[in-house]
C-alpha cells in the first residue's frame, strides 16, 4: 500500500526520522510530506504514535486526468468498498496545481463526490450520504496538472487535534508543530526543560508525552475506526495497547511553564490535565524576566510573541524592550541550550549570538524560524 503523510512545510525532516524509529521501511521526503510503502498496520501505527505529522493518507487510485469527464471516470473505477458502504457518510476536498482545467478546487471534489456516489448507488443501490462535519470516510484528492492521485485519510480530524486543548489562548501552536520543534532543536527528556512563555502550554505539553513516551493518538478517535470493513480493528487494538503498556509513569526530568498571564497559565494547566501530564509540569505565573534554578542544565523553549498576528493596539512593552529581555534571560543560562520558534527576524538580531541551527518552517502560512543556540 502506497501512503503519503502530510506535515508542516520544513518539518519533513523530523517526520522522517519517527517514521524510521517506528520501523516505516524508506520514508522518502517530498514537500508538505513523506511518503512510503507499507501496510495498513504501518499507516495505523503513524496514526497513533507520529507526533510531527498532519494526515496519513492511503493511495487508493492514481490516473490521469486533465478535466471533469476523466476525473469522474477514473475516481470511479477506483476500488472504494473496503471504505464505504450504504450506512457510512463521506466527504471529499481536493487540491489542485497546474491543471488548467480542473483548476478550481471545489469543482474538482464535486467530481470525485458525483463520481464515488454513482459508483456506490449502482453497487448496492443505495446513495451514501455526503457530512462535511463529521464523515466516517475522508476522501482527499491531490491533482498536480492531470496526474490525479485519490487518497482516503486514515485519521479523519487532522492529527494535531489530540483532543487535550480543551483551553484556548492567544496564537496558540499547532500541536504537531510544537513537537516538530521540539524535535528539530534536540530537546531531550532527560534534561530540565523550561518554556518561560507557554501560553496554552502546547511546547510543554509535547515535551510531557514526548518524555513519558505517550503515544500522542492514544486518546483519540481515528477516521479508519468508521470504515466499513472493520477486520483491522483488532490490529489497531493490540497497537493500542502495545502503546499504553509503553508508557512511563512519569517524566524523568523537570518540566517548568511559565507565563505572564494568569489566563494562559490557566489554560495551559486545563490543557496538562485533559493530556494527562499536569503532574509532570509545573506551572508558574512569571515574567521572562524572572531567573530559573540554573542546575543542571537543560533547554529552555520560547516561543515569543511574533508582534504580527494580533490584532489591536500596539504590544505592551513594545516588542524589541520584550527581545531585549528574552535576551538578557539567555545571559544568565551558560550551559543551557535554547529552542526559539519566532516569526520576527527582529529577535535573532536582538540576541546578538551565534546560533547553532537555523532552521525555516512555516506556522501555518506564516513563515518562522527555529533558532538553536548553546548558551
Ligand atoms: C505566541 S504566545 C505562545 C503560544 C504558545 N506556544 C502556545 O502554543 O499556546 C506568547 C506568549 O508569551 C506570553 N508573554 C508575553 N510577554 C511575556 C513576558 N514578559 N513574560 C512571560 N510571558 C510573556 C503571552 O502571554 C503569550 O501567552
Amino acid at each position: 500500500m502506497k501512503f503519503f503523510v502530510t506535515c508542516a512545510r520544513g518539518t519533513e525532516g523530523a517526520l522522517r526520522r519517527e517514521l524510521v524509529v517506528q520501523r516505516i521501511h524508506a520514508p522518502r521526503g517530498a514537500a508538505g510530506g513523506v511518503s512510503f510503502e507499507g501496510t495498513l498496520e504501518d499507516g495505523i501505527k503513524v496514526c497513533l504514535w507520529s507526533r510531527v505529522a498532519m494526515r496519513v493518507l492511503l493511495e487508493v487510485g492514481r490516473f490521469p486526468a486533465s478535466d471533469g469527464r476523466t476525473l469522474y471516470a477514473g475516481t470511479r473505477a477506483a476500488d472504494l468498498s473496503r471504505f464505504l458502504d450504504s450506512k457510512t457518510t463521506l466527504a471529499v476536498t481536493a487540491t489542485t496545481h497546474e491543471s488548467p482545467e480542473l483548476h478550481h478546487s471545489g469543482f474538482a471534489a464535486l467530481k470525485v463526490k458525483d463520481a464515488v456516489v454513482d459508483a456506490l448507488r449502482d453497487r448496492l443501490g443505495h446513495r451514501p450520504n455526503v457530512d462535511v462535519k463529521n464523515p466516517d470516510v475522508c476522501l482527499v484528492l491531490h491533482l498536480r496538472g492531470s496526474d490525479a492521485r485519490l487518497f482516503v485519510d486514515l485519521a479523519g480530524e487532522p492529527l494535531h487535534r489530540r483532543g487535550y486543548r480543551v483551553a484556548m489562548g492567544e496564537a496558540p501552536l499547532k500541536e504537531s508543530l510544537a513537537a516538530a520543534v521540539l524535535a528539530l532543536g534536540g530537546v531531550r527528556a532527560e534534561q530540565p526543560f523550561v518554556d518561560p512563555m507557554t501560553g496554552t502550554g502546547t511546547l510543554a505539553i509535547e515535551h510531557a508525552l514526548a518524555s513519558r513516551n505517550i503515544a500522542p493518538g492514544l486518546r483519540r478517535a481515528f477516521g479508519f475506526e468508521r470504515w466499513a470493513d472493520k477486520g483491522h480493528l483488532p490490529v489497531f487494538a493490540r497497537l493500542k495497547q502495545a502503546a499504553q503498556e509503553a508508557r512511563l509513569p512519569k517524566a524523568p526530568c523537570s518540566i517548568l511553564a511559565r507565563d505572564v498571564s494568569t489566563t494562559a497559565i490557566q489554560s495551559a494547566r486545563r490543557n496538562a490535565r485533559a493530556a494527562g501530564v499536569a503532574e509532570d509540569i509545573l506551572f508558574e505565573v512569571a515574567d521572562v524576566a524572572t531567573p530559573v534554578s540554573r542546575n543542571p542544565a537543560g533547554t529552555i523553549c520560547i516561543n515569543p510573541p511574533y508582534g504580527e498576528r494580533l490584532p489591536g493596539p500596539a504590544p505592551e512593552p513594545p516588542l524589541d524592550q520584550l527581545y531585549a529581555t528574552i535576551a538578557h534571560t539567555l545571559d544568565l543560562m551558560r550551559g543551557w541550550s535554547a529552542v526559539i520558534l519566532c516569526g520576527n527576524p527582529l529577535l535573532a538580531r536582538i540576541l546578538q549570538r551565534k546560533h547553532e541551527i537555523s532552521h525555516r518552517l512555516w506556522n501555518g502560512p506564516l513563515e518562522a524560524r527555529l533558532l538553536v543556540y548553546r548558551l
